[in-house]
């Protein structure tokens, strides 16, 4: 059967508005997955970051000085994930949600294993299932703030296990005197950062320092 020219002409048209419209919601715009995962993580990290900073000045009302040094990079750094989550909604036209953050202080025993809890399932779940479906959805930008994220959660992870070890073996002294931030990905290293970021590649003289 022969189409005449107009048929033509809608049939090009609706492939390429297909393949255009197609391509936008594949990129992951609001509506999207990604969209959603993004506010969540956003979420989540602003409110890990507000909640170690609190837990920060516990430590040291406790008079566990070193731990506190500790809360306060991860602090940082869980404030680099949630802008970097919030400069790629940004970039994707999605609006960044309005954070709250609430939680509740303990002691630093307890605000240690919380801490754990909570890098424990974004290291075993939320990071894994985000990348997964910003993988699926092409979603590039998304993908290196997640897995910038993802990487840095595990270091977390395992820092707060030693110093929640420290404390119950009485060997606070053991810890870090201070650790360095990457300002790219939130890497967080114990006393001294190597020339460049093992996950962002980013120059040391990139880094902060936290101290006190
Ligand atoms: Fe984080
Ligand atoms: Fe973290």
């Amino acid at each position: 059967m022969k189409m005449i020219k107009s048929q033509k002409i809608m049939l090009v048209a609706t492939v390429l508005l297909t393949t255009f419209f197609g391509f936008k919601s594949y990129a992951g715009n609001e509506g999207s997955s990604t969209s959603e995962n993004l506010k969540a993580a956003f979420i989540g990290e602003s409110t890990a970051s507000a909640k170690y900073a609190a837990y920060a000045k516990k430590a040291q009302d406790e008079g566990h000085q070193k731990i506190a040094l500790l809360f306060k990079a991860a602090s940082k750094a869980e404030s680099i994930h949630a802008g970097n989550h919030k400069a790629v909604m940004q970039n994707m036209g999605v609006e960044v949600p309005k954070v709250d953050p609430k939680y509740d202080v303990k002691n630093t025993d307890e605000n240690l294993q919380d801490a754990i809890n909570g890098e424990s399932y974004e290291v075993a779940t939320m990071y894994p299932d985000f990348l997964k479906v910003a993988s699926k959805e092409g979603a590039t930008m998304a993908m290196i703030s997640f897995n910038y994220a993802y990487q840095v959660e595990k270091i977390h992870k395992a820092l707060y296990q030693k110093a929640l070890a420290a404390l119950q073996n009485n060997d606070e002294n053991t810890l870090a005197d201070y650790y360095m931030v990457c300002t790219t990905c939130g890497n967080t290293y114990e006393n001294e950062a190597p020339a460049r970021c093992g996950i962002s590649m980013t120059p040391k003289e990139r880094f902060v320092r936290i101290t006190k």
